[in-house]
């Protein structure tokens, strides 16, 4: 009997402390639970932690989230090089299967090795599954002086083609050899998707971005492409432009873009440029959308310059939790966040390094949480 009991005794101590220490989303549960919050309205979305800034910038989203509440439970991975060399997996298969349940991942941003190593991981998933539509929003922030002050483009950018296949050859040790993909297929939908969002959005103008007059075949039908989609959309004026003219118009005047639509290559570099344009990489999030999956990141990469500082701007990531949000139905919550980070760069009193500020990661996410309870508080 006495020996039943101690037993007992011993599973119950067991239970509890594996459902304690199990992860965060004993915690966000518990609040969740406290709240009045059902279970059954929690949504489940999939998180990669990535290195480099990757940890501090999701710290600050985490923080984020539980100052406003949001029901979200986060199933948390690390990818990269460090969970390789501890388990011999870029992506522990865990974590692919996650996202195959939950379809929604929200990715910190991942180190590549530079001309060897491992394929970018960003590439690898937004290939895997198919995550065709890029869609990188460059606004011009009132807080953020900058000599382009009424920049508002948005760029789609095909995400599974171009030279990004990764179709490398080794012709010989001094030549090597790098295939162009770009298929009708590929090259409409996210013509279509650029157009749709045009319509949805009161946008007036689509450019499509190309190197036809060189790349006649690839680029050629990605252009023609465009111009058929565009038929569909009388409304929404077609325009398009050679990527280096583009690029030394977008520094003469950003004004004249509204919506891009681009090959693979183009977008990821014209997204630096037009991130610049409105100060930074530190302000541009990103969705990577296919037809049932979609990845949310922020667009710069991992800045191992400051990694492990607490200096590094989190507002893109947080920005791209927002836009997760949208996407799964809780803008309610985005709306919020938002808010507040419009209020704490508005002050300009706790704004980090890269935006002419002198806080911390960390000073600046407390003052946004401070700010959302504020809110949170005054809407009560
Ligand atoms: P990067 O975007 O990491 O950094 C470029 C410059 O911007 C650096 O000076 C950095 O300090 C600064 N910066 C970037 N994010 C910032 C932030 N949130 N706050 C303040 N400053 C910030 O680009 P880089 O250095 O070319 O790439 C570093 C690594 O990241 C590479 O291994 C690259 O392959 C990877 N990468 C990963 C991406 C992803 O995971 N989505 C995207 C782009 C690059």
């Amino acid at each position: 009997m006495s020996f039943i009991k101690a037993y007992d005794f011993f599973n119950i101590i067991k239970d509890i402390l594996t459902y304690v220490l199990s992860d965060v989303s004993y915690l966000s549960d518990y609040c969740n639970k406290k709240e009045g919050i059902m279970m059954k309205d929690v949504k489940e979305v999939t998180f990669f932690r990535g290195d480099g800034i990757g940890p501090e910038i999701s710290d600050s989203v985490f923080s984020v989230f539980s100052a406003c509440k949001v029901p979200v439970h986060f199933d948390v991975y690390d990818v990269g090089q460090a969970e390789y060399d501890r388990h011999g997996k870029l992506i522990p298969d865990e974590a692919l299967a996650s996202f195959e349940r939950t379809k929604v991942l929200l990715k910190s941003p991942v180190t590549t090795p530079v001309g060897k190593g491992f394929r970018s991981i960003n590439v690898t998933l937004r290939k895997k599954y198919d995550l065709y539509a890029n869609f990188r929003p460059a606004k011009s922030n009132p807080a953020v002086p900058t000599p382009f002050p009424h920049t508002d483009i948005v760029t789609f950018r095909e995400n599974t083609e171009d030279l990004y296949a990764g179709i490398e050859e080794k012709i010989s040790d001094t030549e090597m050899h790098s295939i162009k993909v770009i298929t009708k297929a590929g090259s409409e939908r996210i013509c279509r998707a650029a157009f749709d969002y045009a319509v949805a959005n009161g946008r007036k103008k689509v450019t499509c971005v190309h190197k036809a007059n060189i790349m006649k075949l690839s680029d050629g039908l990605f252009l023609n492409t465009f111009r058929e989609v565009s038929k569909d959309y009388p409304d929404i004026l077609a325009t398009d432009m050679i990527v280096d003219a583009c690029c030394m118009n977008l520094v003469l005047d950003p004004t004249q873009f509204d919506v891009i639509v681009t090959e693979n290559l183009y977008g990821d570099i014209l997204t630096d440029l037009t991130s610049g344009l409105i100060g930074g990489v530190g302000l541009m999030p990103s969705s990577n959308c296919g037809t049932d999956m979609a990845m949310f990141e922020a667009v710069h990469g991992s800045a191992p310059d400051i990694a492990g500082k607490n200096l590094a701007n989190p507002t893109a990531f947080i920005w791209a939790a927002c836009m997760m949000l949208d996407h799964i139905g809780l803008s309610d919550y985005a709306a919020i966040i938002r808010s507040a980070i419009k209020s704490v760069m508005d002050a300009g009193v706790h704004t980090t390094l890269d935006i002419g500020g002198t806080a911390s990661t960390t000073e600046y996410t407390d003052a946004i949480c401070k700010e959302i309870s504020r809110l949170m508080t005054a809407a009560a």
